[in-house]
Order: structure tokens, then sequence, then C-alpha cells
């Protein structure tokens, strides 16, 4: 494992690269004023909406809402995570990423090796797929292949290979220390072999089609039947899925991903026609798994055996599921007849007759209330509030949403009850416990525009400190939200909105921050003189100061004849007065 980028690298970062050139090289723009646009890359249109701002370093859809600076473009545009999109845009801008010193634990990789273990994985690849094409003793692997069904085609997709029957096949043509650390070499008491001999070897690629492991495969009965590459600093069981990189090469945006058990599953299922497969690593479906295949489809289908242990594993990737589940994003389960994996199956019945199965697979919701209620009697009581307690803890689970809400409606439904609501809460105790989720403010037109200002052009700042504002008393919609950024601001200087939004991503505030971003302001598309942004925001500023002293004026010269004042309530109307009587605002 790497370690953490620090924040200054990725604020500098947002600071070196240019927004519009890194967008103009993925969807190119046209100029248009202060901005440059195109058709939105995010939803499909006929008429540009997607505009991309210089000054703060931002790009809005006015169409579909997406909007972000240059990292959330790449982690929008080209799938990837968090880090990934920071590498990416290093890349772009030509930078190495700054990492923090950790310990490797059990290695002695360093980071800047993280490129030799790609060219060394590439190159024993390509190695594998020679033995099995040229080699003499690859021919067992290719007569293998063969009889399971694998055409040539395929086989060059996967890049499938073979692993000669000897100890020291790689030893002798790669470097031992980078075998070891990328798994390929067993060290045993300072005697290092190969860890794959006489195995049909399945390259594993991450999304960007770098290998990161490899799984081999006996060809006949031994065992064990399957050797996987252990974890290595670019290999993680539980991140990676086969098959991913080789589906979106087909298809960018799949309508489904369907999860199966095997490597030949895949195989087997894209040599018939149906791509749209991918498979885990001997492992369980992780909740890190579903995130990255909900970041290319919607809908993912669970496909598993029919047999008890299908069914506890369909159970337990639904458990990681529930996390996962967005509104908008969909899991199916597809249990297959007793003794058939996808392989056999579409061997059997083919493509059209497997996919017709896909069509018919259960949406996530029936087949957990279905297998929940399997040995409860429905018509007890005492079933109905078993039931009631076994699925409450799981929909819990589930992110605020519609779905969540209508999984509650179900489980009142099926339970004859209306014990709980759509938030699971006991229904008599809290009826109204939706609408009034934090981010949901709305500001008055006067503060949206000064805090819109601010954030679009964070050096605004100083016209603040000027003003030596005395907050006591004042209060006005949105003061919180102002007074939080003003300190951000203050505490990182930041160069742009996007180093402001940077700060933002993932925090409870980040939306309406993007949103104020996006907010055209004054004559939006001209080229506004930095003064006018600056009058235009002091001098909001100070009607707003004023109305919300006046307020606190007000109320206090009211309690004043009504209760009396204390002592600091006396010294702020005092210095209230004295702001009023010398004329400023
Ligand atoms: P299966 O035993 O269901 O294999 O294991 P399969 O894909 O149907 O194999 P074939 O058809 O006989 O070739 C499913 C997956 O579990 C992991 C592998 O990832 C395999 O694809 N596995 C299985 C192992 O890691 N080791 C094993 O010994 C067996
Ligand atoms: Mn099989």
């Amino acid at each position: 494992m790497s370690g953490r980028i620090p924040k200054h690298f990725i604020d500098d970062l947002l600071t070196r690269v240019d927004i519009v050139d890194l967008i103009d090289s993925h969807v190119p723009l046209k100029k248009t004023g202060a901005n440059y646009v195109a058709r939105c890359p995010f939803h499909s249109e006929k008429t540009p909406s997607f505009s991309v701002n210089r000054n703060k370093q931002f790009f809005h859809c006015f169409g579909c809402g997406a909007s972000g600076n240059a990292i959330g473009f790449l982690m929008d545009f080209s799938h990837l995570d968090f880090v990934e999109a920071v590498e990416d845009l290093a890349t772009f801008a030509g930078v190495d990423v700054v990492r923090e010193a950790v310990d490797f634990k059990g290695t002695t990789q360093k980071p800047e090796n993280i490129s030799d273990q790609y060219q060394l994985l590439e190159q024993v690849a390509a190695y594998y797929v020679k033995c099995l094409r040229t080699d003499e003793a690859g021919k067992k692997a290719v007569s293998y292949l063969k009889s399971r069904g694998v055409n040539d085609d395929c086989a060059k997709e996967f890049m499938l290979g073979y692993a000669p029957d000897e100890w020291q096949a790689l030893a002798n043509r790669f470097d031992q220390n980078q075998l070891i650390q990328a798994g390929l070499l067993i060290d045993k008491d300072g005697r290092a072999y190969d860890r794959f001999r006489g195995r049909v070897m399945y390259p594993i690629r991450d999304k960007r089609g770098r290998i990161v492991g490899f799984g081999g495969r006996v060809l006949d009965d031994s065992m064990p039947k399957y050797l996987n590459s252990p974890e290595t600093p670019v290999f993680q069981k539980g991140k990676e899925v086969y098959g991913l990189f080789e589906l979106l090469r087909k298809e960018a945006k799949p309508k489904r991903i369907l999860i199966v058990e095997g490597y030949m599953d895949v195989i087997a299922l894209a040599g018939s026609g149906i791509h749209y497969s991918v498979a885990t690593l001997g492992t369980a479906t992780s909740q890190a798994h579903l995130d990255l295949l909900f970041r290319f489809s919607s809908e993912l289908v669970f496909c598993f055996d029919g047999d008890k242990a299908g069914r506890d594993a369909a159970w337990r990737a639904m458990e990681s599921a529930f996390g996962a589940l967005k509104d908008g994003r969909q899991v199916r389960i597809m249990l297959l007849p007793q003794n058939h994996d996808p392989d056999s199956l579409v061997r059997e019945e083919g493509a059209e007759g497997f996919a017709e199965r896909v069509q018919q697979s259960q949406p996530l919701s029936d087949y957990f209330f279905s297998t929940l209620a399997s040995d409860l009697k429905l018509d007890e009581m005492e079933g109905r509030s078993q039931l009631i307690n076994k699925a409450k803890p799981y929909l819990e689970r589930l992110p605020l949403s519609v779905f969540r809400d209508m999984m509650f409606v179900r489980l009142n439904e099926l339970t004859r009850s209306s014990l709980l609501d759509v938030s699971g809460n006991p229904a008599r105790l809290n009826p109204k416990s939706i609408g009034n989720r934090p981010h949901e403010r709305r500001l008055p037109s006067l503060p949206r525009l000064i805090i819109a200002l601010l954030v679009q052009h964070p050096e605004l700042i100083s016209k603040v400190e000027q003003k030596e504002i005395i907050w006591d008393g004042l209060e006005f919609s949105g003061i919180q939200l102002f007074r939080d950024i003003l300190a951000v601001v203050l505490r990182i200087k930041p160069a742009n909105t996007a180093v402001l939004l940077e700060h933002y991503r993932n925090h409870p505030d980040e939306k309406i921050i993007k949103d104020l971003a996006s907010l055209g302001l004054l004559t939006s598309g001209q080229n506004v003189e930095a003064e006018g942004v600056e009058n235009e925001f002091s001098d909001a500023l100070d009607r707003l100061l004023a109305q919300a002293r006046e307020a606190c004026l007000d109320g206090l010269l009211a309690k004043g004849k009504d209760n009396g004042l204390n002592q600091d309530e006396k010294e702020l109307l005092r210095k209230l007065l004295v702001i009023k009587h010398s004329g400023a605002i």
C-alpha cells in the first residue's frame, strides 16, 4: 500500500493545471464569452449546456447539474476513484504524485517501484502467452482450452497463457526480487521457485487494463484446482474483479453487469456473446467491488449456484450490497439450476436462453423478503414480528433514498402493521422525520449572492478582513455557512474555487458550495473586471450587515423596554448605536 497523498500536493496540483485544457483534451470545448462550452458528456443533449470556467477552475452543466473541479471531472468522466483521479491529473500536469512515507509491511516495496511492477507483470503475461502459443509444452494447454470450448479470439481477448511445468521458468528470465514482490516467485529458505507451474494462466487486469496479478488452473483434476497471485501492492482481491477491463473495452457503459464466481464462467459467457460478466477472485463480493462496478453500470446481477452454498453466498453478497444501494442503483439475484455454473449453463442453453434467465432474475427487494420470510409463518403475529426484527437491521443500512422508504413500506405491508414509518422509526413516536435534512437549506438572495461571490472569488476574503466585522448578536440566514467558509478560506488560502471545493469533498456542505459555485452571477458571460466584483461584494455585504445590525438593534431596544438588558447586551447595544451614528453601515 502506498502512503496518503498530502493535501497541499492536491491544492498545488489544482492550481497548476488548467481545467479548460484538461476537459478540452477529453471533450472539445468552444469559447463563448468568459466560458467554454460543449455538449455535456454526462447526459445526452442536442444543445450545449456544459460550461467550463477558467477563473473558477470549475465545470457545471445547466442541464443535468453535474459540476466540480478537475479532480471531480476525471472521477466522473473516466470512472476513477479519488486517488486515481489525482494520479491522472498529476500525469496530465507532468508531475509525480507525492506521498507521505509509510512502512511497507513484509515487503521492501517502495512506491517508485510500482511502475516497474506493472511492467514486469506485463512481460510475464506476454511470456506465458508465448509459451501457450509457440512452445511444444503449450500444446497440452491449447487442447485443454479447446476441450472447454474456448476459441482463439476469446483466448486472445483474455490474454490466456501457459506457465510451463518448470521450477525456474520465470526465475531464469526476470529479476528475482521483482518476481518475489509481484508474488510470482516463492522464496523458501533462500531457494526461489515459480509459483505457477503447468497451469493455464489468466492475467487479471484492473479497469485500466494494467495486469495486476494472475490466476492459474491445472489441466487435470489435481489440487489445488486454481492458484491465484497473493495480495501485492498492486493487487487486492477485495477490490479487483476479473474481466472488467475486457468488458469495458466492448461497452463503456453496460446496461448491467453480471457477477459470477469463476474465471471460466466469464470466458465462456464472453465466448457465447454475453460479454457483460465479471468474476470475483475466490473471495466474497465486497462493498468495494460493488462501488467499483456501480461506477460503470446502474444494475448488478449476482449470479450464484442454486445449492445451499450458492444461496449462502448470494445472501452474503446482498449484505454487502445494502450499504451501496443509493437511488438509481439496482441489484438482482440470479440463482442457477442445481449442478450448473454459468459456463455449463450457457453451453447447454445458449446465449439467448441464458440472457432470458438474466431478465427473469429476482430484484433484491423480492429476494430479500422472500428469503427472510421463508421459514416464518406470516399468518401468525409471532412470525410477522420476527420478520420486522430480522429485516430492520438490514434496511437501516440502506442509504437515505426513495428505495429505502419503499422497503420500509413493503415491510409494513408484509407484516400488516404500521409500526414503522418510512424511515424505520416507530411510527407514532416520530411521525415526521423526513424532509428536514440539513443540506436542503434555501438561502435568500442577498446572503446567497455574498456567499456565492466569496466561493467564486476566494480572494474577496481581503474585503471581509478590512471590514473588521463585529459578529456578536448578528443573525441572517446562511450566517453559519458564511462564517464556516470564511474560516476555511482564511486557513487554506485557496488560489481558486477549485481548491476551495476540494476542501469540501465529502463534507455535508459540499452540495451547497457546488451550487453556489455554479450560480450565474453579475453580468454572467461577460468578463467582469476584478474591481467590479469587489465593489459588488463589498456593497452587498455592507447591506446585509446593516440589515442584520438593524434587526439586532431593534431586538435589543424592544427587550430593553420589556425586561431590561444584561451587561453584555447593554455593551452590544452601545456598540451598535456607535456604528449606526458614525454613518458607517
Ligand atoms: P469453482 O471451483 O466453481 O471453479 O471456483 P470453476 O470456475 O467452475 O472452475 P472450472 O470450471 O472447473 O475451471 C470458482 C472460483 O473460485 C476460485 C477461482 O477464482 C475460481 O474461478 N477458486 C476455486 C480458487 O481460488 N481455488 C480453487 O482451488 C478453486
Ligand atoms: Mn466451472
